[in-house]
């Protein structure tokens, strides 16, 4: 015992004079540097640094362990080293802790899980797909199939195919957005451009419906729009009549908008269809005494048709000695517009979730 002193002294000495890094030092160098860059990640890492540096078995314990080693005179910095490397282990472990704790506790507070959940609101159907869905249900009943065809597309299937002549005047009623670089290339006003596209690619009989939007060149306002939606119709096969095409829009009618419907055709004009006629069905808002919406004449124009023309069976390589149809187009939004008594279309392009969710629909 007597002895120990001195030789501990004289290793000192010994490693002071080769100019060695005295152990304890390094210690403690080693152990502030490992203390200061160690990655907290919760209560569990805070617990594993207290056992690793301050426990009973802590590295920092165990130096003090070590402590009484050292030479005396080097006792008061190394003593000063010590402690301050135990109160530094100490407050890093206490952050630690503290902040673990508190995200523990916010945690606990962000995630409930008895909480019931946030209901998710359920959409509903735009009243332009619900008058679409209804339309092209009915037809289905009575054979129609349902096709589709692009919205942009060239002069032949929107003009010329259906019997509008280059130059002829009623292209002026149609007027659209064409392309200027090729004025080939323009949207569709109208949904009988599909009329061509399946008669140029199948052969009668031909019982279809087309459902589409289509564009005109329309100033905007409560009663018309640069877009909206059609459903065209198509029925070519031997021996179809006019009075085919009257007892199918009937039922349609009727169907669409009630058994005690009455409906009525006036004689029009389309290039692409002869006979010609416009269907009006009786105002389903005063039923026939007259009032706003049907401008006090108590009938409401739905659709246009006619037979088909036969310069048009025979642009689309149908026989027209053999075949004949009847074609028609439904405007949507206009018969939306009467079913829902809504007065100005551009509602329905505006997306104002208010007037959206008044429709409901069962498909
Ligand atoms: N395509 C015509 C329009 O857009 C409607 C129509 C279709 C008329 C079919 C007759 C036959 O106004």
């Amino acid at each position: 015992m007597y002895f120990r002193i001195p030789q501990r002294n004289l290793l000192y000495s010994l490693l002071k004079l080769l100019n060695r890094p005295i152990p304890m030092k390094d210690k403690i160098d080693k152990i502030l540097k490992d203390i200061e860059s160690y990655k907290f990640d919760g209560k569990e890492a805070a617990e594993q640094f207290r056992l690793k540096y301050l426990s009973k078995k802590g590295q920092i314990t165990d130096l003090f362990s070590q402590f009484r080693h050292v030479a005396p005179e080097e006792r008061k910095t190394f003593g000063k080293l010590l402690n301050d490397l135990k109160n530094k282990a100490q407050s890093i472990f206490d952050e630690a802790n503290k902040q673990a704790s508190a995200q523990e506790e916010k945690g606990s507070t962000d995630i409930d899980l008895t909480r019931p959940s946030l209901s998710a609101p359920l959409g509903s159907r735009h009243p332009v797909s619900i008058v679409r869905n209804k339309m092209t249900d009915i037809f289905s009943r009575i054979g129609f199939t349902v096709e589709e065809g692009p919205e942009i597309e060239n002069d032949w299937h929107n003009f010329t195919a259906l019997n509008f002549p280059e130059e002829h005047p009623a292209r002026d009623m149609q007027d659209t957005f064409f392309i200027e670089k090729d004025p080939d290339i323009l949207l569709r006003t109208h949904t009988s451009s599909v009329q061509v596209r399946v008669m140029e690619n199948s052969q009668p009989p031909i019982r279809s419906i087309f459902p589409g939007r289509v564009f005109r060149n329309e100033a905007i306002s409560a009663r018309s729009h640069c877009i909206f939606h059609q459903v065209e119709g198509l029925y070519i096969d031997k021996d179809v009549s006019f009075a085919d095409l009257k007892q199918t829009l009937y039922y349609f009618a009727r169907e669409f908008l009630g058994q005690d419907t009455r409906v009525r055709f006036r004689p029009s004009y389309f290039p692409f269809t002869e006979p010609s006629a416009e269907m009006d069905v009786s105002c389903q808002i005063c039923h026939g005494k007259g009032c706003n919406v049907c401008k006090y004449t108590g009938w409401l124009e739905i659709l246009g048709c006619g037979m088909v023309h036969p310069n048009v069976l025979d642009f689309c390589k149908i026989n027209s000695k053999k075949y004949t149809g009847y074609a028609f187009g439904i405007g949507i939004e206009r018969t939306a517009m009467m079913m829902y008594q809504v007065k100005d279309i551009r509602l329905y392009y505006e997306n104002d979730i208010r007037f959206l969710k008044q429709f409901t629909s069962a498909i």
